[in-house]
């Protein structure tokens, strides 16, 4: 039998059903509201890694091949030899003056963009010239380093995973990245960090605004950190400080792989194909005029492993790839310049369900999960303690 009508009744139900699955799954990504929820398809392609190198043209590295989009990052891209070194202030204001809209663009945008070429700043120290964070020393270099972007006023988030998964173990080591804590417009937090600074040894402060959209530097400075004080270091996860890590786990899946694997290392939840969102006023909002296409391949921001010996190439390539707003995606970009690719991990989940994290049995397979209040770090920690957990 024959029938049109029902065909196209059928073709729209299941239309409905599609959207209805889409908008699910679009609005479980809102549990993560505080962090970057750029879309992608799961997981890519067995990649190939090999040696980073860095060839004295990143235009088709990056992917520029076809006609070029006018979009202000893809044209300064293929332009751009290296980012400047003095006077950082100068690219921005020729971008601002080059994009045609920059006034409509939102402010931390704007903000953004007028300082994107400006990295480097000194630490900030906050009992004088003594109070360096201590360097690793030669007989004492971590095999995995837990670099955990935070803020100034996550008192309780840091102290959660120093009472957590970041507590002391043979090989590891953590410090948390900040910005200053005489913040802005803010309350001023600079007598209560330089307690706990001194208190505890393990936070890396600079002399910029501590803003979402100042998060690449916390990764450039690292960068540049572990090059002067902890060369020899063999992983180092970068992840937020409302991630939950499973350092046993992430270690023993460390020490178990293939060495050349091991050697240029970028391991994360990967997204691939991930393009900008285009909605003015929304989250992770990039306008037309400044981007076109799909981001590389990139691991979330939320927490991800990359080889110590990669921290120079990062550098060398960071100068040269034209600035990003989201650290993520950047980091993505770098390592896209470097000819290298991400390898993806099912333990990772950085938008995990929030009603999984009363179950401590949900974490057996995973290595780290976000986001998590400092509460239920402390109560999922208590959990994986005790013997004979029945699943
Ligand atoms: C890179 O190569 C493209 C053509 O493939 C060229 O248009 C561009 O100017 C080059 N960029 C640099 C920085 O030399
Ligand atoms: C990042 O920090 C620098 C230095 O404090 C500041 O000039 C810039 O405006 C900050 N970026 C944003 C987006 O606020």
């Amino acid at each position: 039998m024959r029938c049109p009508k029902c065909l196209l009744c059928l073709s729209a139900l299941l239309t409905l059903l599609g959207l209805k699955v889409y908008i699910e799954w679009t609005s479980g990504s809102k549990l993560s509201k505080a962090y970057p929820g750029h879309r992608g398809t799961l997981p890519g392609p067995a990649p190939t890694n090999a040696e980073p190198t860095l060839p004295s043209n990143l235009s088709v590295r990056l992917g520029q091949t076809g006609p070029l989009p006018s979009a202000y990052w893809n044209q300064e891209q293929r332009r751009l030899g290296a980012l400047p070194s003095g006077h950082c202030q100068a690219w921005g204001v020729a971008a601002a003056s080059a994009i045609p809209d920059f006034a409509s663009y939102p402010e931390d945008l704007r903000r953004f963009l007028l300082s994107a070429a400006c990295r480097s700043f000194p630490q900030w120290l906050p009992g004088g010239e003594d109070s360096h964070v201590a360097s690793c020393s030669d007989n004492d270099v971590p095999y995995l380093l837990l670099a955990v972007k935070s803020e100034p006023g996550h008192f309780a988030e840091r102290q959660a995973v120093r009472e957590t998964w970041g507590k002391a173990a043979p090989g590891t080591r953590l410090l948390f990245l900040l910005g200053s804590p005489r913040g802005e417009g803010g309350p001023d937090l600079r007598s209560l960090v330089t307690w706990e600074s001194q208190r505890y040894r393990d936070l890396l402060l600079w002399e910029f605004l501590d803003v979402p959209y100042n998060r690449t530097l916390k990764d450039l400075l690292l960068l540049a950190w572990l090059g002067r004080h902890c060369p020899g270091v063999t992983f180092v996860l970068q992840a937020q400080d409302d991630a939950f890590v499973h350092t046993t786990a992430l270690l023993q899946h460390l020490q178990a792989l293939p060495p050349t694997w091991a050697r240029s290392l970028y391991l994360g939840e990967v997204f691939t194909q991930a393009k900008p969102l285009r909605k003015p006023g929304g989250p992770f909002y990039v306008p037309q005029s400044f981007f076109e296409g799909s981001y590389p391949a990139y691991a979330s921001g939320g927490g991800y492993v990359i080889a110590g010996r990669l921290a120079p190439w990062l550098l060398q390539a960071a100068a040269r790839v034209a600035p990003f707003p989201f650290d993520d995606v950047y980091t993505g970009l770098c390592f896209r310049a470097l000819g290298l690719v991400p390898r993806t991990h099912p333990g990772f989940l950085t938008a995990w369900p929030a009603d999984r994290q009363k179950d401590p049995c949900a974490l057996r397979d995973l290595l780290l999960v976000r986001p998590l209040s400092p509460q239920d770090s402390i109560r999922l920690w208590r959990h994986l303690q005790k013997p004979g957990v029945q699943c």
